[in-house]
C-alpha cells in the first residue's frame, strides 16, 4: 500500500508532463523577452488585467483573447500570435504579431516597450484616453496597421512615422495632435487608408502626398487646415473614400477630382473662398455616397448625375 501511493503520483505526473508537451506541440510558448515587454507595455499604458500566469500566445483565456463581438462591435482585447515550427520539427515558437486593445478606457502613454515585440504588425489602441505622443522608438518598427482613433495624443503629428514605410493603414482620427501633416507622411507610399479626422491640425496639405497612390480611403474633416484644396488628387487613381467637410481648406475644389473614378464616397464641405462648378462626376459610376454641402457651388447640377445607379445619398 505503501508504494502504490508513489507509483500513482508518479503516472500523475508522467501524464501531466505528456499534456505539457502536448500543449507545447500545439501552439508553443511565447518567447520569455517578448513577454517580458508586454509587462512593460502593460505598465506603461495602464493595461492592468493581463494574466500572466497563463502563456499569452497559447491560451484562450479572456484577458489575452476576447475579439470583437456583435454585441460590443467597440471592444477588443486581443494579442494575436503566429506560430511557427521549428526546422526540426519538435517544437513551435510564437510571436506577438497583434495587439488589439479598443475600447478599455487605458489611461497611461503609447507604450515605448512595443519595439520589444520585433515580429508586431498591427497596433489598434482606438477608444482609449492614452495622452502623450507616439515614441520615437516606433519608427523601427515593420507595422502595417496602427490606429489611435479616439484617444487624447496630442503634439505635432511625428515625422518619423514616415520611416514606418509598411504601413497600410494610419488612424489618428479624435485626438489633439496640432501643427502641420509632416511632408514625411508622403513616404509612405504604401499607404491605403490616411485618417487625420477631428485634430486641430494647421498649415497647407503638403504636396507630397501626391506620392501615395495606393490610396483608398483620406478622411482629413474638422480641422483647421489653410490655403485651398490643392491639387493632389491626379495621382489618387484607385481612391474610393474621401472626405473633406470643415477642414478650414478654401476652394474651389479641383476639376482634377473628375479623374477619380473609384470613387464611391465623396463628402467636401463648409469650404471658404472661390466658389466652383459643379465638379464633373460622370465618371464616378460606382458612386454610393455624395456630399457638397456648403461648397459655395454654382452653375447646374449635371443631368448625367442621375446615371449613378448606385447612389444612395445625394
Ligand atoms: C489566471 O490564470 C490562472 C490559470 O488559468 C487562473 O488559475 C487564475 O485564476 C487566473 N487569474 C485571474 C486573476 O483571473
Ligand atoms: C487649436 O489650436 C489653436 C491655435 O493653434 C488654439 O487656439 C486652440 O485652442 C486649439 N484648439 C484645441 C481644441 O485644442
Ligand atoms: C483655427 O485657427 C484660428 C486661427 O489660428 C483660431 O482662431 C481658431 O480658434 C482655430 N479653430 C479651432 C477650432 O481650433
Ligand atoms: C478602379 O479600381 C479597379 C480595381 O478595383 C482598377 O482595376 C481600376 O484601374 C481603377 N480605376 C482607375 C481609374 O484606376
Ligand atoms: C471619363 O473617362 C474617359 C475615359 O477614360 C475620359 O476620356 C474622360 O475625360 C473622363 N471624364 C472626366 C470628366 O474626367
Ligand atoms: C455628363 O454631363 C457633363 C456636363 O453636362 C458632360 O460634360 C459630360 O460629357 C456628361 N458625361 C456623360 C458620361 O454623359
Amino acid at each position: 500500500m505503501a508504494r502504490l501511493v508513489p507509483s500513482i503520483f508518479f503516472v500523475q505526473l508522467i501524464f501531466l508532463l505528456l499534456c505539457m508537451e502536448a500543449q507545447a506541440g500545439r501552439l508553443g510558448p511565447t518567447p520569455d523577452d517578448e513577454v517580458e515587454a508586454l509587462r512593460k507595455i502593460g505598465k506603461e499604458m495602464g493595461k492592468k488585467d493581463w494574466n500572466f500566469s497563463v502563456d499569452p500566445c497559447s491560451t484562450d483565456d479572456p484577458s489575452w483573447k476576447t475579439p470583437k463581438s456583435a454585441l460590443w462591435p467597440t471592444y477588443q482585447n486581443s494579442v494575436f500570435c503566429n506560430c511557427l515550427k521549428h526546422a526540426d520539427k519538435s517544437s513551435r515558437v510564437c510571436h506577438v504579431v497583434q495587439l488589439c486593445l479598443e475600447g478599455q478606457d487605458l489611461d497611461g502613454v503609447p507604450p515605448p516597450s512595443i519595439v520589444k515585440l520585433p515580429y508586431l504588425q498591427k497596433i489598434d489602441l482606438s477608444r482609449n484616453y492614452l495622452t502623450g505622443t507616439i515614441p520615437s522608438q516606433w519608427a523601427s518598427l515593420k507595422l502595417i496597421y496602427l490606429s489611435f482613433n479616439v484617444n487624447k495624443l496630442s503634439g505635432p503629428i511625428p515625422s518619423f512615422l514616415g520611416n514606418i514605410a509598411t504601413l497600410k493603414t494610419l488612424n489618428i482620427e479624435n485626438n489633439l495632435f496640432f501643427g502641420i501633416i509632416p511632408p514625411q507622411l508622403g513616404d509612405l507610399v504604401n499607404l491605403e487608408c490616411l485618417i487625420l479626422s477631428s485634430n486641430n491640425l494647421t498649415g497647407e496639405l503638403p504636396f507630397s502626398l501626391t506620392k501615395l497612390t495606393r490610396l483608398d480611403e483620406f478622411r482629413i474633416s474638422r480641422n483647421n487646415f489653410t490655403g485651398r484644396i490643392p491639387d493632389i488628387f491626379r495621382s489618387w487613381k484607385v481612391i474610393r473614400k474621401l472626405e473633406i467637410e470643415a477642414s478650414g481648406l478654401e476652394g474651389p475644389i479641383p476639376p482634377s477630382i473628375s479623374v477619380l473614378s473609384n470613387l464611391t464616397e465623396l463628402r467636401i464641405s463648409d469650404l471658404f473662398g472661390e466658389s466652383s462648378k459643379f465638379p464633373l462626376l460622370s465618371n464616378m459610376t460606382g458612386m454610393k455616397k455624395l456630399m457638397l454641402r456648403s461648397c459655395n457651388l454654382f452653375g447646374t447640377i449635371p443631368a448625367n448625375i442621375s446615371e449613378m445607379e448606385a447612389l444612395k445619398t445625394l
